[in-house]
């Protein structure tokens, strides 16, 4: 069943359109990554799914509930992590202070509140930095608390903006494992902003591609890559002269492109289980030695490109 609901989902500023017509289906359970360049309008729609903004047209629901008719049932069950998470906590008050703040400005049942801190912060690896005053935190420990934050009244409906963009790649690691070990253990459904492509490969198992508001691609994350395997990019290494190598391969007619590296050069290659042992035979003949002839793993990144920059449309 599908957790988040997205049906025509547009949003103008003036005569900007930041949402245009979405339409997306968020299916329980799933780590979900909304990846898109910068303005693509990923921020706008987790304000909107979150009842900050209204729509222009169109709507969405969360779980049963629509976003404009039922806006607070909407938040009761939907935990956010905006943009400028760093933001959302205090920083004059400790961690735990935060938290208890939050719990109740959330109704969680003041009996609750102790037991439920301590669980969120001990998951977290911050038990021990409950007394630090939130200012005075790592900006990877801050994070944290806004997550503990966004999660305190048991959200199933995770709507994470950009949630590792201000991060140093250990503390951004660690909150991509806190994510997965969160969905484990919770079974929330997550909505992830991100333009970090390994990240979103790493941690989503589907995702939308979207730019200009509107959704370019969507699907599980490992049929996406494995449509891009069809493309059969090889990285050949060699030692001797790469220039030479990359004149042969160009020079061969099923060879799509090359790029030119430091120890390699990468090509497309049409049929390669008919071709690549004529490009084989036609090096060593010339003299290049082969090191290593392999297939590349193809990334997200090579469908983005292709996407964003192509212009495929849906
Ligand atoms: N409150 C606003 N007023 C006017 N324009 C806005 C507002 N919020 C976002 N925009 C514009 O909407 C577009 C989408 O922005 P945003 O959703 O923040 O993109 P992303 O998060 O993908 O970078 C951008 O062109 C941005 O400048
Ligand atoms: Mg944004």
């Amino acid at each position: 069943m599908n957790e988040i609901t997205i049906f025509g989902l547009t949003k103008n500023f003036g005569e900007l359109v930041a949402v245009d017509h979405m339409d997306l289906n968020i299916p329980g359970g799933t780590i979900f990554g909304l990846l898109g360049p910068n303005g693509a309008g990923k921020s706008t729609t987790t304000r909107l799914l979150s009842t900050l903004l209204q729509p222009t047209d169109g709507t969405a629901r969360v779980s049963e509930f629509d976003i404009i008719q039922e806006p607070v049932r909407v938040r009761e069950i939907t935990g956010v992590l905006p943009e400028e998470s760093n933001r959302t906590v205090y920083p004059g008050m400790t961690a735990y202070e935060n938290l208890e703040y939050f719990a109740r400005l959330y109704d969680v049942p003041e009996e609750e509140i102790p037991a439920r801190i301590e669980e969120l912060l001990t998951f977290m690896d911050l038990w021990d930095r409950k007394d630090d005053k939130a200012g005075e935190l790592s900006t990877g420990n801050r994070q944290r608390v806004a997550l503990c934050r966004a999660i305190l009244h048991r959200p199933t409906v995770l709507l994470l903006d950009e949630p590792t963009s201000s991060l140093d790649p250990l503390a951004a690691k660690r909150v991509r494992e806190l994510i997965l070990e969160l969905s484990k253990k919770y079974k929330q459904t997550f909505l992830i902003n991100s333009h970090n492509l390994p990240e979103v490969q790493r941690v989503c198992n589907r995702i939308a591609i979207i730019d200009e508001g509107k959704v370019l691609l969507q699907g599980k994350t490992q049929e996406l890559r494995s449509q891009l395997l069809s493309k059969q990019k090889f990285r050949i290494r060699i030692v001797g002269d790469i220039e030479k190598a990359s004149s042969i391969a160009k020079s061969m007619n099923f060879v799509e492109a090359v790029k030119e590296e430091v120890d390699s050069i990468l090509v497309t290659i049409e049929d390669p289980t008919e071709n690549n042992s004529s490009l084989m035979q036609n090096m060593l003949s010339q003299g290049i030695k082969i090191v290593e002839f392999a297939e590349e793993e193809a990334t997200l990144e090579d469908l983005y490109l292709e996407v964003v920059k192509g212009g495929i449309q849906k």
